[in-house]
C-alpha cells in the first residue's frame, strides 16, 4: 500500500523510518530522562544512521519530530520573533521566610473561606522557554524575552535530548512553560576545554545557557548537551490543579523535575525552603530559591494576577552567600596556550564555609565591566555554584587615586608583546618559549590522560626550568640522570625512577600523545578517534582537512585546527625529534573494521546478555574479526548472537531465517 501524502516512499520503508523514529526517541528517553539505558553508544548511533540513510534517499520521511532533528541542522541567518499571547508573566519575589509567611496570609484575604494547599517546587537558574506542541509533537519553542515578544528558537531547542519530540497520547494542542540549563558537569566541563584551549572562561552556567539557546548553529546548541526542566502547564487538559497537571506532564513523558512537593500551609512550605537551602547544592542544576504556587486552578483563577505576575505564584529566594574583602592586587596568569587571564588576589575571607583567597576575574571585559581596581572592596558571592566570584565593587569605599587596571601590553611572565586575535576577546602571549607556556605544556603533557608520566610535578617543572633544562616537552627525553641528582631534594633512586617512568611513556599510544601535544580543540577524546582512524602519525599528517571531516565526530574546527597544527615547522620538528628520542607514534588498539577474519564480510546483530563481555567489548572483538556490526534485525543481517533475555530481535531472525548462535558458539568461532 503506498502512503497517501508521499506516495514516492515505499511503504516498507516508512515503516521502517516510523520504527526506528520510535526506538530511537524511547531509548532516548531511557537515556536521557530515566538514566536507564539498554544499548549501548554505538548501537544507538548505528539505528540513527539507518534512519538518517533513509531520509536522505525520501525527505518526506524527515518529520519535525524525527530523532535526526537532534542533531541540529544548518545555521539560520537570525530567529524569527513571536508574540507571546496573552504575555508570558513573572514572578514575585520574597527573600525571608516572614515575607513568606505574610504572602501567605494575604492570599487568605483574597480568597476567603478556601482552604488554600500549596506545591512547592525548585526555582531553576536557567533560561525560560515557552513551548508547543501540536498532536504530540514539538511544533514550537520560544524564549520568554520580555515577556510580550520572544526569539523562536525551536531548532535549538530540539536538540535537547530529555526532552520527548513526540508525546505519547497527549491532546491535539499543549502549551507548557520549562525553563533551560545547563547541568553544572557539562558546564565545568565546557570550561575546562575552553581552559585547555586558551579561550576565555564563561561567568555562569545560566549565562553559558542563555548565549547558547541563542547560537544560530544548532550543531553547536546539540553539543553543549543543555536540559530542560518543564514547570507549568498552560492549557486547558482537564486538570484540576498544579499537582495534577504536573502528574499528567510527567506520564506523558515530559521531564518534570521530580522534586516537587504539596504543602499543605505555611509550616510545609518552611520546612520544604529548608529541605532545599543547603540540598540544593548537590544537585546537577544551579537553583536561586524555590516557587510556591496556590494548587487548585480553581482558586488560582479566583485570585488572578497583577499586570506583571500571578497572585497565586510567588518565589523564594535564597540569599547568595556573600562576604565583603578587599582586593589586594590584580595579577594575571598565563596559561598553557598563552592566554592571559585576570585573578583577584584577596584578603582572604570565609565564604559558604571555606576561605578564598583568590578569583579569577574571567577575562579582560569581564574585568573592565567590573572595573575591580587594586585596593578596591568587593562583594564576593558563592550562589548555588561552587566557585567563588566578584559580583561588585564597593564604589563607595573606593581608595583615593585607585587606578583603573590598564590591559597588560606585554606578557607579565616573560615580557613580549601580547597580541589580540580579531573575533577573541583573549589577549596570548604568543613567545613559544615564554617560561609560563613551557611550563603549562609540558605539564599538560605528563599529566595522565596524556603521557601519564609521574613524578613530574609542578615543582620539578619550575626547577628544571629554572635551570634551563626545560625549552619545550621534547626536553624531558634529553633529561640526564646527572640533571637530575643535581636538584634540591633529589637523589639517585628518585632520579632513576622518574627516568624509568619518561623511558615508559615512549610506548604510550598515538592518541595519548596526540592530546600531549596540545593541539587546539583536541580533547583526549577527538585524539583517541583520530589516532584510532589513521593507526600511525605519518598517515595522520598527510591528511587534509576534508579527509578528517569524514570522520564521524571530526568537525570543521578540529579538522583545520589539526592541519594547522601539523602546518606549523615547530610543531613538526618537536614530532621529529621524539620519533628520534623513540617515542612511539602508533596507535595498536584500533577500531577498524579488518577486512579479514572469521566474520569478514558479515553483518552482525547482538542481542541479549553475554556472560563474558559487556556489548561494547563483544562489538569490538567482532570488528576485530572483520565483522560489520548492526542495531537491528533484517534482511541484511547474516548473523545474530543472542546472549541471555534476547527478545524480539531473536524472534525477528528466527522469522527471517537468519543464522542465530549463542554465545559458547560465539566464543569457539573467535577461536577463544
Ligand atoms: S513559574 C506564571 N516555576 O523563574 C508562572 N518559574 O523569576 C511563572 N523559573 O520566568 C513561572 N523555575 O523562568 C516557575 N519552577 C518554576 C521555575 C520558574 C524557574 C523561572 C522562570 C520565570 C522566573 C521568574
Amino acid at each position: 500500500m503506498e502512503n497517501p501524502l508521499h506516495p514516492e516512499i515505499p511503504s516498507a520503508d516508512a515503516a521502517r523510518a516510523a520504527q526506528l523514529a520510535a526506538e530511537l526517541e524511547r531509548h532516548n528517553e531511557l537515556y536521557y530522562v530515566h538514566n536507564r539505558p539498554e544499548i549501548g553508544d554505538r548501537e544507538f548511533d548505528l539505528l540513527m544512521a539507518e534512519l538518517a540513510a533513509l531520509e536522505e534517499q525520501f525527505p518526506g520521511l524527515r518529520g519535525p519530530a524525527s530523532p535526526t532533528q537532534r542533531v541540529g541542522g544548518r545555521p539560520v541567518e537570525g530567529f524569527l520573533q513571536v508574540v507571546h499571547d496573552p504575555p508570558l508573566l513573572s514572578l514575585d519575589n520574597t527573600y525571608s521566610e516572614e515575607e513568606l509567611e505574610e504572602w501567605v496570609e494575604r492570599l487568605g484575604r483574597f480568597a476567603p473561606g478556601r482552604e488554600l494547599s500549596f506545591v512547592a517546587e525548585l526555582k531553576v537558574d536557567g533560561v525560560s522557554i515557552a513551548l508547543r506542541y501540536e498532536n504530540g509533537v514539538l511544533a514550537q519553542a520560544v524564549t520568554r524575552g520580555n515577556g510580550t515578544l520572544g526569539d523562536d528558537v525551536t531548532a535549538n531547542v530540539r536538540t535537547i535530548r530529555s526532552l520527548p519530540l513526540r508525546l505519547a497520547d497527549a491532546p491535539s494542542e499543549l502549551m507548557l512553560r520549562g525553563e533551560i540549563y545547563m547541568p553544572r558537569g557539562v558546564f565545568d566541563q565546557l570550561n575546562r576545554e575552553r581552559e585547555e584551549q586558551g579561550e576565555p572562561l564563561y561567568a555562569n552556567p545560566r549565562n553559558t545557557t542563555a548565549g547558547t539557546v541563542r547560537l544560530l548553529d544548532s550543531r553547536e546548541v546539540a553539543r553543549r548537551k543543555l536540559k530542560i526542566a518543564v514547570y507549568q502547564l498552560a492549557s486547558d487538559v482537564g486538570a484540576t490543579g498544579h499537582a495534577d497537571a504536573l502528574e499528567k506532564l510527567a506520564a506523558w513523558g515530559l521531564p518534570v523535575l521530580p522534586t516537587w512537593q504539596r504543602c499543605a500551609g505555611i509550616a510545609e512550605l518552611r520546612a520544604y525552603v529548608e529541605l532545599w537551602r543547603e540540598r540544593r547544592r548537590e544537585l546537577d542544576f544551579e537553583t536561586d530559591g524555590v516557587v510556591i504556587k496556590v494548587d487548585s486552578y480553581a482558586a488560582q483563577r479566583a485570585l488572578g494576577s497583577t499586570g506583571k505576575a500571578p497572585r497565586w505564584a510567588v518565589a523564594y529566594k535564597y540569599a547568595a552567600e556573600r562576604s565583603e574583602t578587599r582586593v589586594r592586587d590584580v595579577t594575571v596568569q598565563v596559561g598553557r596556550t598563552g592566554t592571559l587571564t585576570p585573578v583577584a588576589e584577596l584578603e582572604p575571607v570565609l565564604l559558604a564555609g571555606t576561605v578564598v583567597k583568590r578569583a579569577t576575574l574571567h577575562n579582560y571585559e569581564d574585568l573592565s565591566r567590573k572595573d575591580v581596581r587594586k585596593g578596591d572592596t568587593v562583594y564576593l558571592e558563592k550562589g548555588g555554584e561552587i566557585i567563588p566570584k566578584v559580583v561588585a565593587v564597593r564604589l563607595d569605599l573606593r581608595p583615593e587615586g585607585a587606578l583603573p587596571f590598564e590591559m597588560p601590553t606585554a606578557c607579565p611572565v616573560c615580557g613580549e608583546k601580547v597580541v589580540k586575535y580579531p573575533g577573541e576577546v583573549a589577549l596570548r602571549c604568543v613567545n613559544a618559549g615564554c617560561p609560563a607556556i613551557v611550563a603549562g605544556s609540558v605539564a599538560h603533557f605528563v599529566g595522565r590522560n596524556a603521557m601519564n608520566i609521574e613524578g613530574l610535578g609542578d615543582k620539578l617543572i619550575e626547577q628544571l626550568l629554572r635551570k634551563g633544562l626545560l625549552a619545550d616537552y621534547t626536553s624531558i627525553y634529553r633529561l640526564r640522570l646527572e640533571d637530575l641528582k643535581e636538584l634540591e631534594g633529589w637523589g639517585d633512586k628518585s632520579a632513576r625512577n622518574l627516568l624509568a617512568e619518561i623511558d615508559k611513556s615512549k610506548s604510550r599510544e598515538l592518541s595519548h600523545l596526540l592530546f600531549a601535544v596540545g593541539i587546539r580543540f583536541v580533547g583526549d577524546r577527538a585524539a583517541r578517534t583520530l589516532a584510532e582512524q589513521f593507526g600511525e602519525l605519518d598517515a595522520l599528517m598527510a591528511a587534509g582537512a576534508e579527509e578528517l571531516q569524514r570522520i564521524p565526530e571530526i568537525g570543521p574546527k578540529v579538522a583545520e585546527a589539526v592541519v594547522a597544527f601539523f602546518a606549523d615547522p615547530h610543531n613538526r620538528e618537536r614530532l621529529e625529534a621524539l620519533r628520534a628520542y623513540g617515542v612511539g607514534l602508533r596507535q595498536t588498539r584500533r577500531r577498524v573494521v579488518a577486512e579479514a577474519g572469521p566474520f569478514a564480510g558479515k553483518t552482525v546483530v547482538l542481542t541479549g546478555t553475554l556472560e563474558g563481555w559487556t556489548r561494547e567489548e563483544a562489538a569490538a572483538l567482532l570488528e576485530a574479526a572483520g565483522a560489520k556490526i548492526a542495531g537491528s534485525v533484517s534482511k541484511k543481517t547474516h548473523l545474530v548472537i543472542a546472549g541471555e533475555g534476547a527478545g524480539s530481535k531473536l524472534d525477528k531472525a528466527r522469522l527471517l531465517g537468519v543464522e542465530v548462535i549463542d554465545e559458547a558458539t560465539f566464543r569457539q568461532r573467535l577461536a577463544l
